[in-house]
């Protein structure tokens, strides 16, 4: 049985993939610093698969707390989720977000190489492709960004690639997530972020419960098939299924690879309006707003990488994605 480290794993994507791999038979060791998760998902995750994973509250800024994870276990391999990911707010604080994530991943290498654990899956975005890629994306188009947020997934990637070509028995793979949302169907594990959310998905959520009175539809002039900006939106428990297979084909293998983990499919902002106002049986207020800067017009994944590479689709549908997410919701406000 493997033992595998997931940094932030008490985060979204991560405690979705934390489940999975429980479920499959692996250990599981999670370093998270809770500065965007709540230490009862460690919980819910034993809930869910009647498995606890172990726990270190450890900032990946701490070297030495890292160094202490790897003495305490013989990690196989890493998952890396950790990081800062709001796009505004690292525009304000780029200092925080630049020494987090690529601090956080420097460290993590090292305790890494100095413990010979050479099997690393990393947390890469779509975002990398920048503004001026035409869809869908492929994994050959160059990178870019347009802001530090994007650019600290940028440099992550360029980092990991340098050092596994450094290092010839160190296999790396680089997963470039397009919209994940939704939640576990249990409705024990999902996203709800505190204050007024930036990404669409939950954002509709909070309109749903009342919490928010009205959705802004940013744009509604882009070339798209209504005129709202198009993205591919990726059921989070697909997403974790990538990850398992992602995660032994890193196993088998050495160097350094790109993966795509979207649907290949676009939906705009107001199909994922409308869908959602069917989950949740009630039609859901929305108006025309200005365009938000920096967004692009449509953006969706070249999947035939992954399928070719780790025999991976996406199965979920919209639907699927916007019943678990209010399944989730209202679950979550009833513990409250
Ligand atoms: P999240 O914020 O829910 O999870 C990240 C976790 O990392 C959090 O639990 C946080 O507490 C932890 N963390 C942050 N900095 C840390 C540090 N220095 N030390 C230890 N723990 C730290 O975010 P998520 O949505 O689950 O995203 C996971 C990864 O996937 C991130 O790297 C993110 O950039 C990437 N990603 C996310 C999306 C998305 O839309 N959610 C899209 C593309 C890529
Ligand atoms: C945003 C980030 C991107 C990040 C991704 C996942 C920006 C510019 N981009 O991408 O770097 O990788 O989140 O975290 O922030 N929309 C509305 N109203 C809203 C919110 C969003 O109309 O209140 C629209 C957007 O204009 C877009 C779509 O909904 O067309 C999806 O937005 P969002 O969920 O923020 O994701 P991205 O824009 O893809």
């Amino acid at each position: 049985m493997k033992t595998i480290l997931v940094t932030g794993g008490a985060g979204y994507i991560g405690s979705h993939v934390c489940v999975q791999l429980l479920e499959a038979g692996y250990s599981v060791v999670i370093a998270d610093n809770l500065c965007n998760a709540q230490r009862d998902v460690v919980d819910r995750i034993a809930r869910i698969t009647g498995t606890q994973p172990v726990f270190y509250q450890t900032d990946l800024l701490d070297l030495d707390g890292l160094r202490a994870i790897f003495r305490a276990h013989a990690i196989d391999g890493v998952l890396h989720f950790a990081g800062l990911k709001a796009v505004g707010e690292s525009t304000e604080q780029p200092l925080r977000y630049y020494s987090n994530n690529l601090t956080g991943t420097l460290h993590l290498l090292t305790a890494m190489q100095e413990a010979g654990c050479t099997t690393l899956v990393f947390s890469s975005s779509a975002t990398v492709y920048g503004a001026d890629n035409p869809v869908p994306f492929d994994e050959r188009m160059p990178t870019s960004a347009t802001n530090p947020y994007g650019y600290t997934k940028v440099v992550q990637e360029r980092i990991l690639t340098d050092i596994a070509a450094a290092q010839p028995d160190m296999s790396v793979l680089l997963l470039r997530y397009f919209n994940p949302v939704g939640a576990h169907p249990s409705g024990w594990i999902g996203e709800d972020p505190n204050g007024i959310p930036n990404n669409l998905m939950p954002y509709v959520a909070k309109v749903a419960t009342g919490e928010l009175p009205c959705i802004n539809v940013f744009g509604n002039d882009y070339d798209t098939v209504d005129g709202t900006g198009v993205r591919d939106y990726i059921h989070v428990c697909d997403l974790a299924r990538g990850h398992m297979l992602a995660l032994e084909y890193a196993f088998g293998r050495t160097g350094t690879d790109i993966i795509n983990l979207g649907t290949g499919r676009g939906s705009s902002v107001l199909e994922l309006i409308y869908a959602f106002s069917k989950a949740c049986g009630h039609p859901l207020p929305y108006v025309i707003a200005p365009r938000r800067p920096g967004d692009i017009a449509s953006c969706w994944a070249d999947t035939t990488k992954a399928k070719e590479v780790l025999g991976f689709t996406a199965q979920l549908t919209l639907a699927d994605m916007c019943r678990d997410s209010w399944h989730f919701i209202c679950r979550q406000r009833e513990r409250e």
